[in-house]
């Protein structure tokens, strides 16, 4: 699809990949609006953008409260007009053993990585079915190997996944586009964590990629309208063939357990 004169809702645009996929955006003449929860983050993501010739605003708000999300659609609506492109990147990790995660956790968590996700795409999608827009999904390759002390993330990006390949059959019809992203370990605040507390998360046995490059590659298969995007390695190779030989996984998992326990502690990454 032709990103140039698009609008763009970018949900988790202050950071990490999310704010990577703005740039992106923005770089192929896109305006966008930025979403997420710290005002002061998302207004130097947009000031930013709009340094480099871009078309940026940020509207800040918690999309697990169901109000602030019909509040967002409406503040970009009127900052942007019709939108073309929803870009769905805000999510939470919460790992360790289920039992040390409360209820409010569970709650708050698939609220962030799912529920939201599913509200924010209904309450758009008339519009991008119209405009044969986009609905893109960050997911993990643990949508497709749910990994050890991390059923949480594991179940809400399962159930993201699900949502696209669902939302397929509603959209292509009609010219629309649904992209799911699947990107390995990228460095955001979201795995600084990891990486210090297990040195098996850091080089020289574990590379995280840069999240501009991981950003820039979702846009460009954006640009070619691809269903599903994934990149090399290992890691990659693993979770493809999870759902179709998972006896020969699981032995490498269980291996890993103790690893895993500790690189996905309970503690919150935030
Ligand atoms: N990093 C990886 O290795 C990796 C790999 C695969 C998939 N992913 C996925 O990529 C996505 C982006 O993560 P990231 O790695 O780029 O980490 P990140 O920089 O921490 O991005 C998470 C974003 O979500 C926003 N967010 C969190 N809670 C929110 C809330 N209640 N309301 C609105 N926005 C909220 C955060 O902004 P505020 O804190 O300001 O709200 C932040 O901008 C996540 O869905 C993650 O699961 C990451």
């Amino acid at each position: 699809m032709k990103i140039d004169q698009r609008s763009a809702l970018i949900i988790g645009g202050g950071s990490g990949i999310g704010a990577a996929i703005a740039a992106a955006l923005v770089s192929r003449g896109a305006h966008v609006a930025l979403v997420g929860r710290r005002e002061t983050l998302l207004e130097a993501t947009a000031r930013t953008l709009r340094a480099q010739g871009g078309m940026a605003v940020a509207l800040p708000a918690d999309i697990t409260i169901a109000e602030e999300r019909a509040r967002i659609v409406e503040r970009a609506h009127t900052a942007l007009g019709p939108l073309d492109i929803v870009v769905h990147c805000a999510g939470t990790m919460r790992g360790g053993p289920l039992n040390a995660l409360d209820n409010d956790a569970i709650e708050k968590g698939l609220a962030l990585n799912l529920v939201a996700p599913l509200d924010l795409t209904r309450r758009l999608l008339n519009e991008i079915r119209r405009r044969q827009g986009a609905v893109v999904f960050v997911a993990s390759l643990s949508a497709l190997m749910p990994l050890p002390y991390a059923a949480l993330y594991s179940a809400s990006k399962t159930g993201l996944r699900a949502l696209a390949e669902s939302l397929r059959h509603e959209l292509e019809p009609a010219g629309a586009r649904v992209l799911l992203a699947f990107p390995p370990g990228t460095a955001t605040a979201m795995t600084e964590p990891f990486a210090a507390r297990s040195p098996f998360a850091r080089p020289p046995f574990y590379q995280l990629l840069p999240p501009a490059a991981v950003g820039e590659r979702i846009v460009v298969a954006l640009e070619r309208g691809q269903r599903d995007l994934f990149w090399p390695g290992a890691e990659t190779a693993l979770a493809r063939v999870y759902p179709w030989l998972p006896w020969l996984i699981h032995p490498l998992l269980r291996a890993q357990r103790i690893l895993l326990a500790k690189v996905f502690s309970s503690e919150p990454y935030l």
